[in-house]
């Protein structure tokens, strides 16, 4: 784990102030967040840090942000219950709490001079831009980018904006896909398991990056398979439900890993035959 930002011990608790937050879509909310009296929170692509608010819970939520973006961070939230419900209503000015950031993300070092396919279903793109966005800031240290991106529809997809600019870069292959035909939609409608036989790939120089609902990722590795690319060059995204993020409490384990620390970010091998990954 990189060494946190934060203060030394796990446990406590940093004030975090938002910056500006913004409604994306019906359950989704943006938050920029600015830690109190830190210049950055110093995370890879793929941890999350722990979000509280007081008197209310505490939940993990992927960094949204690259870490080349220093002088704050950002998450989205999806309104699924009582703490992210909470944190729904604040407004820019308030405090939360923050610890992290937590788990092994994306091995950058090792992702650097290969090609990579990201793939990204629903919520999935929210830790995976953070990892396109840090490949985009140092794009001559890696080779071929594809990513395919799957919605339900066109108003379930999330950073609009940005994907518009991915899709016109010259040095990104950009597709994406909605699961249902929509009458103003001119792009492709069929899951996202469709793009990939059209994707050009070597696969030994080749690393693909999963991230979205367990339904998805499991179809997704069987045409990646297909396309032969090692197993070990297949990185998947597991989220667990975590208590204490720090691997203390066991809430989060599969098999012999707790997914909050040698997580959630795991190659497709290590994980393959554990039932509590499926
Ligand atoms: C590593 C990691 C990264 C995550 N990143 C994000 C993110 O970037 N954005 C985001 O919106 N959410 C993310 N989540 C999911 C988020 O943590 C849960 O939605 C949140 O904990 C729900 O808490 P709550 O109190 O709002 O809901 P609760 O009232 O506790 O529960 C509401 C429902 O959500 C379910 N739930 C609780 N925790 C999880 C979980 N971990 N996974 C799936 N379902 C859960 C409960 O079973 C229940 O059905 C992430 C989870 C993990 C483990
Ligand atoms: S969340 Fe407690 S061990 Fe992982």
């Amino acid at each position: 784990m990189k060494e946190s930002a934060l203060r030394e011990s796990p446990y406590i608790v940093q004030q975090a102030n938002i910056v500006h937050t913004w409604k994306m879509t019906p359950l989704e909310r943006f938050f920029e967040i600015s830690l109190s009296g830190m210049e950055s929170l110093n995370h890879d692509p793929g941890q999350f840090v722990m979000v509280s608010v007081p008197g209310v819970g505490e939940v993990p939520i992927s960094v949204a942000s690259s870490p080349t973006k220093r002088s704050s961070f950002e998450l989205v939230i999806r309104n699924a219950g009582k703490v992210t419900g909470a944190i729904h209503d604040m407004e820019a000015g308030e405090t939360i709490g923050i610890r992290g950031p937590f788990g092994t993300g994306f091995p950058t070092q090792v992702l650097e001079g290969n090609a990579l396919l990201f793939v990204a279903g629903g919520l999935g793109i929210v830790p995976l831009r953070s990892l396109i966005n840090f490949v985009m800031d140092n794009r001559r240290d890696f080779g071929k980018v594809d990513i395919l991106l799957g919605s339900r529809s066109p108003k379930d997809m999330l950073f609009g904006n940005e994907v518009e600019i991915w899709n016109k870069r010259f040095d990104v292959n950009f597709v994406c896909t909605i699961d249902r035909s929509d009458p103003d939609w001119k792009g492709n409608v069929g899951l996202i398991t469709s793009l990939i036989p059209g994707v050009t790939i070597h696969p030994e120089r080749t690393f693909a990056v999963v991230v979205g609902p367990p339904i998805m990722y499991r179809f997704v590795i069987v045409e990646l398979l297909k396309k032969r690319i090692p197993e070990n060059q297949i990185l998947v995204s597991l989220e667990r439900h975590m208590k204490c993020g720090v691997g203390k409490c066991g809430h989060c384990q599969i098999g012999e890993y707790y997914c909050c620390q040698q997580g959630p970010v795991f190659p497709y091998h290590k994980i393959k035959n554990r039932h509590e990954a499926k």
